[in-house]
């Protein structure tokens, strides 16, 4: 536990399941207040906020959609109303569609890139704004990818909008650096969360996915939500800009494991 972090004030987007759900009950652990927020699983939603108050923190969840300027602000204002202010901001909502490029539809371009980007766009530009008017100290965290470094096929959309958030984690990074807020990403490999679940319950499937991690195995949001609270708490006080790949190797260029090529 990083005690710099009881008491403080989260905002997770996307926290009513997986990566997110995992940093929402990781931050109750830190005894941090919690604004859970969810587009459409409003039990996912409350289950994450009784497993944040049964781990000794606060919740609020709050339905937004964080492609639009309202839900951001819906969720600093929950925040500030609930629990008196703002510390962390964590961009983790998204999502994936699976299509051919050339068969791809300009609505499912649309689609992608207003959660697993604009929204990322909005929700730290809200952030941002109440650090900087209230002069106030602030960490703002950029749910990324492997797929910011590794090209998908199948999944442009995806990747396009990931290559983006570490282009514009690293570029906000610069700019509020010297006012005191941090900036970073996190990359997480292949996961187990409900994203993936259709395709890891295809043995074939998963087996594939394992062959491509040189540590062979699929890793759990809990890992990842460990990452985010390093990231979130003063233990990292010097880090910014970083994307934090946590990915049992994905990223490492599998294929030349056995120093062939
Ligand atoms: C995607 C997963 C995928 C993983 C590794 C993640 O960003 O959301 O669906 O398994 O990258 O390819």
């Amino acid at each position: 536990m990083y005690s710099d972090l009881n008491g403080k004030v989260a905002v997770v987007t996307g926290g009513s399941k997986g990566i997110g759900n995992a940093i929402a009950k990781r931050f109750g652990n830190e005894h941090m207040s919690v604004v859970i927020n969810y587009h459409s699983d409003e039990a996912g939603a409350q289950k994450a906020a009784d497993a944040v108050e049964a781990e000794g923190g606060r919740a609020v969840i709050v339905q937004a959609d964080i492609s639009t300027e309202e839900g951001a602000e819906a969720l600093l204002k929950a925040a500030v109303d609930n629990f008196g202010g703002l510390d962390v901001w964590v961009n983790n909502a998204g999502m994936e569609i699976k299509s051919p490029t050339h068969e791809s539809t300009l609505d499912d371009w649309k689609k992608v890139t207003a959660v697993d980007q604009t929204g990322v766009f909005l929700g730290s530009k809200t952030a941002l704004n109440y650090f900087v008017a209230n002069q106030k100290k602030g960490n703002i965290i950029n749910m990324s990818s492997v797929h910011e470094q590794i090209p998908w096929p199948t999944f442009a959309s995806y990747a396009a909008a990931k290559g983006s958030v570490k282009l514009f984690t690293k570029t906000i990074a610069m700019e509020y650096a010297d006012r005191n807020i941090r900036v970073n990403g996190i990359g997480p490999g292949a996961i187990n969360t409900p994203i993936n679940a259709e395709k890891f319950a295809d043995k074939k499937q998963y087996d594939k996915t394992v062959s491509m991690v040189p540590m062979n195995r699929i890793g759990t949001p809990e890992e990842v939500a460990a990452g985010a609270a390093w990231l979130a708490s003063d233990e990292s006080s010097y880090v910014t800009g970083i994307t934090l790949f946590i990915d049992g190797g994905m990223t490492l260029y599998p294929a030349f494991k056995d120093g062939e090529g």
